[in-house]
């Protein structure tokens, strides 16, 4: 807590503490107490990050970022797909290399929450906490549920050695009630149970691998690393396959019209395609477990953005090559893109290799996912603002196992009462906000605390956090101007994190701190007596 132990009172100087910061060498040395298991190098830092960003954003969402939405919602960009890519990229580097200097200044768990805390203070740290669980739980929800479709689309490749519930399962066994709904007003002859009137759903195959990625997390971070390389591997090698053979079935008319919808459809394909961009700054968050994070984080950081940049153009040209963007395309181009156009040209063998590729890239932006989500909850369970049991490392896989597990725990139930449009929607409000803040919260340390040692700096600061936040904000206004479910969502997101801090976080807080003054006068008191 604050360095100065005093009594607290809840309602004096109310504005004074909430906006009290956290000293960054309190946060080392807590960290350097009973911290996180030190395991990770900087191979294992670039794997763990292309884990977290490659997956449903290039193996789905790019199909509808080049070609469109069918019901004219998004517009495509066409060909022009890659300069989106490079302008979604560019607003995600500036954010980059704000997060490097932040990571290896205080290279402790939390990420732009511990960040938030060292420069705006109490109230803005747990809002950005609270914020960022939008960006990995919710984002975390969205993927697993992404990853169920991708599964029973895998499956169905198999109707013809598999029994036909598994290959092709009933709609109220893979879908939330929202999506059952829509799919039963679009096709009534879909039955799914009510229990008074209310549709009974589960989306098993969800459910059982966020279960799965708890209990490998629980195990260990060297562990889930290993696991996240193997599945980083496989990706990698389907989308070099992708490129490699479709090169071949490139007609180069197809790149013209470039621009088929102008810069609104360049600019509409940069904010979808921003979602396949989400994933670096997990990294930061785990900083308390690198073995040198001065040195490894940053190459691990903008190493991974780079990797994944350059995968994502090479990508965007074969498959803008392979198929017409620029004219009505085939719904499955929008849920496979990749996989689909194999199918087209007869590679059938490479598009049932590529749902094989699809399946491990999501599992590995899983891991990542719920990692980040416990390490942030970490910092903040240690900052006394949720239980401090939740601190708690197993003793022998040492790994916050209760925390990692309420986190599954609490996914299931977001699985079973979330839409996964308006979970995806709301992922990229909070990555928006949190990227903002860690800008703004470089340049106010350059201000507040200038001599601190900053092993890693941005250049031309204030021009490089300024750049961020006006791209990261422009996509964020961009978004909200549109109707949408999130649009109103995240709001209220922000006033429900704002009455749980009024009621129990603020609270909390001044608790521990009035027990921290009694234990202080009592310890006084025992050695006047001495
Ligand atoms: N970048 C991650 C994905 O594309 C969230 O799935």
């Amino acid at each position: 807590m604050a360095e100065k132990f005093h009594r607290a009172t809840f309602t004096r100087n109310f504005l004074r503490t909430i906006t009290r910061i956290k000293n960054p060498d309190t946060m080392l040395a807590e960290a350097s107490g009973e911290g996180l298991a030190k395991t990770l190098g900087v191979w294992d830092l670039i794997i763990l990050g292309v884990g977290a960003i490659i997956g449903s954003g290039i193996f789905a969402v790019v199909g509808i970022a080049a070609a469109g939405n069918v019901d004219g919602s998004a517009l495509g960009a066409g060909p022009a797909l890659m300069i989106s890519m490079i302008i979604a990229a560019i607003a995600c580097i500036f954010s980059a290399l704000c997060y490097s200097e932040f990571a290896t200044m205080i290279p402790v768990a939390g990420g732009a929450y511990t960040y938030t805390f060292a420069t705006l203070g109490e109230f803005a740290a747990w809002m950005v906490g609270w914020v960022l669980m939008l960006e990995y739980a919710i984002g975390f929800i969205a993927v697993a549920c992404a990853w169920s479709n991708h599964f029973v689309q895998f499956m169905s490749g198999f109707a013809n050695i598999l029994p036909a519930w598994l290959a092709n399962p009933p709609v109220w066994l893979v879908n939330d009630p929202f999506t059952a709904s829509k799919l039963v007003e679009a096709d009534p002859s879909i039955t799914v149970p009510t229990l008074f009137g209310i549709p009974l759903c589960i989306n098993l195959p969800a459910i059982v691998i966020v279960l799965l990625i708890t209990a490998i997390l629980v195990k260990g971070t060297k562990d889930s690393t290993k696991m996240a390389g193997l599945m980083v591997f496989i990706k990698l090698a389907v989308i070099a396959l992708f490129v490699l053979v479709g090169a071949f079935y490139v007609r180069p008319e197809n790149w013209t019209p470039f621009a088929p919808n102008g810069a609104e459809g360049i600019f509409a394909g940069a904010f979808l395609i921003f979602f396949a961009y989400i994933g670096f700054d997990a990294l930061a968050t785990a900083a308390e477990e690198c073995k040198n994070p001065q040195k490894d984080l940053p190459i691990g950081i903008i190493g991974s953005l780079l990797v994944t940049t350059v995968v994502y153009v090479l990508v965007a040209l074969v498959l803008t090559g392979m198929q017409d963007t620029a004219s009505a395309v085939s719904p499955d181009f929008l849920k496979a893109p990749m996989a689909y156009c194999m199918t087209v040209v007869k590679q059938n063998w490479a598009a049932g290799l590529i749902s094989i590729g699809s399946l491990a890239g999501l599992t590995s932006v899983l891991l990542v996912l719920e990692m980040a989500a416990t390490r942030i909850l970490f910092a903040m369970s240690r900052d006394h603002f949720i239980s401090t049991k939740f601190q708690k490392i197993h003793p022998k896989f040492q790994t916050p196992a209760l925390l990692t597990w309420t986190v599954g725990l609490l996914a299931v139930l977001g699985i079973l009462t979330l839409n996964l449009d308006v979970a995806a929607e709301l992922c990229n409000y909070g990555t928006f906000t949190s990227f903002i803040i860690v800008c703004v919260a470089v340049l106010i340390l350059r201000k507040t605390d200038p001599d601190r040692p900053r092993p890693f700096k941005v250049p031309f600061s204030p021009v490089v956090p300024s750049l961020g936040i006006i791209c990261c904000g422009g996509l964020m206004i961009y978004k909200s101007m549109q109707p949408s479910g999130s649009a109103v969502l995240f709001p209220i997101w922000l006033g429900i994190g704002a009455l749980i801090y009024l009621l129990y976080g603020f609270v909390r807080n001044r608790l521990n701190e009035n027990k921290i003054h009694r234990e202080k006068v009592a310890q006084r008191k025992q050695e006047l007596c001495k």
